[in-house]
């Protein structure tokens, strides 16, 4: 086995790394048609049950793009649909619910997460990767926040109208249910990085739906408390969330080491809100990637010399990659991002 690249980590904990790393949410998916090969019917909740079957779609985008760091292929929803809570995922629509939560006996379908019974198979995937990969491995769980969007919802949502009104109709219902899933995302997080992840990111993908008075008072909390209990297993821990501009000071507070940047804020300004402590992580528009290669440069290219080589930025997309983008700019992304950063250039 190779030695793993550490510029990704170092990058993460902000210290000088010999080109900006770089990896895209949603690496692993409909972009790629090795992965619609492989993938077949039947639900991605199947799918991460077969460990080869999951390495294997794990890897092939860091075999295509050379990108630093690979992003364990499983889903947010997968921990609770392990302890039988009743979700699956619907192609082309997301996560739905059979029942959804609606009352505090719901709180009942929540129970603690035991990952060796409850998910072995995420672990063993994480073995296998580790075995394999020479770029670091980010493990990851869905916020409380956002997984508690799907439950209550039961399904995507646009406006979040159910959560919001338990979250101000039934405080004690709300911070139980925060509560429950902030244990459940530390143990599926702690398991993987007892596996071999090195490092964690945190999907508060719907976080930006709310008000900063909101996101302090009722989901802050529970996040902070993810980030904090893992503090002890040693690895960056990544805040990620779209829309979150307002929240960016709030996300730092939640002592994440990196903290995601969506592509309606520049780095810099982010860098002004989360002030000097974390790693940022973004920030190109992935609709731009799939627009094509040239706007893609010059989105690329404007976002490295904002930054003007200062450390402590990951290069990523604002969100996840698009179906419907040429993986070919992707990997032309990457060469571009390493060939900008390399010696510390930025133009
Ligand atoms: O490459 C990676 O980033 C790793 C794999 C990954 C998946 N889901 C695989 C997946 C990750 C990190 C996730 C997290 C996830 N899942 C989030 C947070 C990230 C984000 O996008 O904000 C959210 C909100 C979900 C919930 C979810 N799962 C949605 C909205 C969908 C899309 C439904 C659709 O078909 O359009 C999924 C399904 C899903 N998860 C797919 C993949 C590759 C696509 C469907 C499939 O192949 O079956």
């Amino acid at each position: 086995m190779a030695a793993t690249s550490r510029v990704f980590l170092d990058a993460c904990r902000g210290r000088p790394v010999p080109f900006t790393p770089v990896w895209f949410m949603r690496q692993a998916g409909r972009s790629l048609p090795e992965y619609r090969a492989l993938r077949k019917e039947g639900s991605i909740l199947e799918v991460v049950r077969r460990p080869e079957l999951a390495a294997e779609i794990t890897l092939q985008p860091v075999r295509r793009y050379g990108v630093d760091a690979a992003i364990l292929y499983s889903d947010i929803v997968v921990p609770v649909a392990s302890i039988g809570f009743g979700v699956d995922i619907v192609p082309g629509v997301g996560p739905v619910a059979e029942r959804r939560f609606d009352s505090p006996a719901d709180l009942g379908r929540l129970r603690c997460l035991e990952p060796d019974e409850d998910l072995p198979w995420v672990a063993e995937t994480v073995r296998i990767l580790v075995g394999e990969l020479q770029v670091p491995l980010i493990g990851f769980a869905g916020a409380p926040f956002t997984v508690a969007s799907y439950l209550v919802e039961g399904r995507p949502s646009r406006d979040y109208v159910r959560t919001k009104a338990l979250m101000h109709s039934d405080q004690a219902t709300w911070f139980a249910l925060m509560d429950r899933l902030a244990s459940i995302a530390v143990r599926s997080l702690a398991a993987q990085v007892a596996a071999g992840a090195a490092a964690v990111q945190v999907f508060d993908s719907w976080a930006g739906a709310l008000d900063p008075d909101d996101y302090r008072r009722f989901v802050l909390p529970a996040t902070k408390r993810v980030i904090g209990d893992l503090e002890g297993c040693g690895v960056p821990r990544i805040l990620f969330g779209v829309g979150t501009g307002e929240l960016l000071g709030a996300f730092a507070e939640t002592g994440a080491d990196v903290v995601g940047v969506d592509w309606r804020v520049p780095l810099e300004v982010a860098r002004r809100r989360v002030g000097p402590g974390p790693a940022l992580q973004g920030n190109l528009d992935p609709a731009v990637c799939a627009a094509g290669w040239d706007p893609t440069r010059a989105k690329a290219r404007a976002i490295l010399s904002g930054v003007g080589g200062a450390p402590g930025h990951v290069f990523n997309l604002g969100h996840g990659v698009l179906p419907e983008t040429d993986p070919a700019v992707l990997g032309r992304l990457v060469e571009l991002v390493h060939e900008q950063t390399t010696g510390g250039g930025t133009t």
